[in-house]
C-alpha cells in the first residue's frame, strides 16, 4: 500500500493567531513557529509539526499531507499519477525543508481538493508537551487522525484515490442529515492507509465551502474529551455534534467548529483494524448513540 498515514494538515487562516488560541486553548496542542518566520505549527507528538496554519486570503482547509514509505514508493506513485493523467508538481527542496521532509510532491483529486505528499521524515525532537494537560495524541504509525474530503463526484473520487493513490477500502456509508423524505442523502467511502487506524480519509459526496468537512484527532482516554468539552465552553466554540459513538471506527467523539468554517472531531477509542482479516463493509447508521448534530448559527 502507498499511503503510510496522514502525516500533516495544513490550514489557511486570515487570523494566524485565532487559529494558535484554538489550537493550543481549545485543542490542547503545542505551539511553534515554522524556521519560514510566517507558518505558525501545532505539534500533537515527536513530529514537529501535525497542522501548519498559513496566512490565507480566507479561512478554509489548504490540504492534507499523505505520507509515503520511501523515495521508491513515492517516484512510483508520481509516475502512476502522471501516466492517469493527473498534473503533479514536484516541490522544491526549499519547500520539503518548509513540511520538515525529503522530498514533496502536490496535486488536486478530481474533485479539487489539493494535496501533498512526501517520503522521509526530519526530527526536531522538540518534546511534546500539551499546554492543557491532555495526556497524549494517539498518533504515530497511524498518523495525525482522518480527513473527511468534499467530493460531489464522490464516483471519481473514489476511483482516484483507490485505484491511483492506492488507498484500502474500510467502509460505505450512505444517510440523510435531514428528515426530508426529498432528501437524497449523501454517500460516504471510508478508507485506510497502510497503518491500523480504520480509516485515514473519508469521501463525502457534497462540496463543502471551508473545502473540508472535518478533520479528526484521537487522544488518550475519555477525560482529555471531557475536559476539552469544558474548554469549548471556556472559549465560546461551538460545539456541532454531541458525544456520541461512531457505528465504523467506534470512535467516542464530539465535534467542534474550528477558525476555518470546518469541523473537528475530536475522539478517544477507535477501532485499530487488523488488515489480514478485515472485510470491507457498509453502514447503514453514523452513531451508535449521540453525535446529535446542531450546526453552528
Ligand atoms: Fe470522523
Amino acid at each position: 500500500m502507498t499511503i503510510s498515514s496522514l502525516g500533516y494538515v495544513v490550514v489557511k487562516a486570515t487570523d494566524l493567531s485565532a487559529w494558535e488560541t484554538f489550537g493550543t486553548e481549545v485543542l490542547g496542542m503545542m505551539p511553534a513557529d515554522a524556521p519560514d518566520g510566517k507558518t505558525r505549527w501545532l505539534q500533537m507528538d515527536e513530529r514537529p509539526f501535525r497542522i501548519a496554519i498559513e496566512q490565507g486570503d480566507a479561512d478554509r482547509y489548504g490540504c492534507a499531507g499523505w505520507e509515503v514509505s520511501d523515495k521508491q514508493a513515492f517516484d512510483a506513485l508520481i509516475e502512476k499519477l502522471e501516466a492517469a493523467g493527473t498534473t503533479v508538481e514536484r516541490g522544491s527542496k526549499s519547500q520539503a525543508d518548509a513540511r520538515c521532509v525529503t522530498e514533496i510532491a502536490s496535486c488536486a483529486d478530481p474533485c479539487g481538493n489539493h494535496m501533498e505528499f512526501y517520503h522521509g521524515r526530519v526530527y526536531d525532537y522538540r518534546q511534546f508537551i500539551s499546554p492543557k494537560g491532555v495526556s497524549g495524541f494517539i498518533t504515530g504509525d497511524m498518523g495525525l487522525g482522518h480527513t473527511v474530503l468534499p467530493c460531489p463526484d464522490l464516483k471519481a473520487a473514489y476511483d482516484f484515490y483507490v485505484g491511483l493513490m492506492g488507498f484500502g477500502v474500510t467502509d460505505h456509508m450512505h444517510f440523510k442529515f435531514s428528515e426530508d423524505p426529498e432528501d437524497p442523502g449523501q454517500g460516504l467511502h471510508f478508507l485506510h492507509a497502510d497503518n491500523p487506524r480504520h480509516h485515514s480519509l473519508a469521501l463525502y459526496e457534497a462540496p463543502h465551502p471551508a473545502g473540508c468537512v472535518h478533520i479528526m484527532v484521537e487522544t488518550n482516554n475519555i477525560d482529555d474529551i471531557g475536559y476539552c468539552i469544558d474548554r469549548c465552553a471556556e472559549h465560546n466554540v461551538a460545539i456541532t455534534s454531541s458525544l456520541g459513538r461512531h457505528t465504523n471506527d467506534k470512535m467516542l467523539s464530539f465535534y467542534m467548529n474550528t477558525p476555518a468554517g470546518f469541523a473537528l472531531e475530536f475522539g478517544c477509542d477507535g477501532w485499530q483494524v487488523d488488515w489480514s482479516t478485515y472485510q470491507p463493509t457498509t453502514s447503514r447508521l453514523p452513531s451508535i448513540w449521540g453525535h446529535k448534530w446542531s450546526p453552528p448559527e
